[in-house]
C-alpha cells in the first residue's frame, strides 16, 4: 500500500508485472479528482485509451461522458479508473491471473480517495468489486453497503453500443447515482 498518489503512479506506470505491460503504449492509470465522493470503476483500457493514458475517452467514454452530462455530474468531479491498467490485446475480457496482480493498484485507489460511492462500469469490475456470482442484467442499479462504501453496478457502455435497448435502464441508473450523490451529508 502506498501512502502518496506520486508513489503509486510512479510504482504503477513501471509495472512489469504481468505480459500486457509488453504490448502496451501507456499505463492508463485513472483520472479525475482525487477527493471525489464517486468513483467509477471500468473493465480495461480500450485502444484510444491505450494511446491516449486516459481512461473512456475512446466511443464508449463519449458515450458515458453523455450519461455523466445528461444527470449533470461534471466529469471532472469524479474519480474515473479500470481494474487493469493496461490493455488486453484486441480488448478480450481482462484474464483473472491479469486481475490478481492489477487489482491491488485499483484498492490502493480506493484507499487514497476514500469515495463515499464505487459505481462499477459493466460486470468484470462488478464481479471483482461487489461479489463473484453478480449478474449485471438482474443487478445492475442495486445498492450494495461494503463496509465505509455503497456499491452499485450499472452497464458497461460499450454494451450499451452493442445493445442501444438497455440505454433507458442506464439513464433510470444514472439518475439513482446522482440522487445518492446528493443525498451523501
Ligand atoms: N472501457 C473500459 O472499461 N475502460 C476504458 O477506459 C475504456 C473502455
Amino acid at each position: 500500500m502506498e501512502t502518496t498518489w506520486e508513489a503509486l503512479e510512479e510504482k504503477c506506470r513501471d509495472c512489469r508485472a504481468c505480459p500486457l505491460c509488453e504490448t502496451r503504449t501507456n499505463v492508463v492509470f485513472g483520472a479525475g479528482n482525487r477527493n471525489a465522493k464517486l468513483m467509477f470503476v471500468g473493465e480495461a483500457p480500450g485502444e484510444t485509451e491505450d494511446l491516449s493514458g486516459i481512461p473512456f475517452v475512446g466511443r464508449a467514454g463519449k458515450l458515458f461522458d453523455k450519461y455523466l452530462e445528461a444527470v449533470d455530474i461534471p466529469r471532472d468531479s469524479v474519480y474515473i479508473a479500470n481494474m487493469l491498467k493496461c490493455r488486453p490485446p484486441k480488448n478480450r475480457d481482462p484474464l483473472p491471473q491479469e486481475q490478481d496482480l492489477c487489482v491491488g493498484y485499483l484498492r490502493n485507489q480506493v484507499k487514497l480517495i476514500q469515495p463515499r460511492l464505487i459505481v462499477c462500469l459493466g460486470r468484470i469490475s462488478a464481479m471483482r468489486l461487489i461479489k463473484p456470482d453478480f449478474k449485471i442484467t438482474k443487478e445492475h442499479g442495486i445498492w450494495y453497503d461494503k463496509g465505509a462504501y455503497r456499491m452499485c453496478a450499472v452497464y458497461h457502455p460499450s454494451l450499451l453500443l452493442r445493445d442501444p435497448r438497455k440505454k433507458e435502464d442506464m439513464l433510470v441508473d444514472m439518475k439513482a447515482v446522482k440522487r445518492e450523490l446528493d443525498a451523501l451529508d
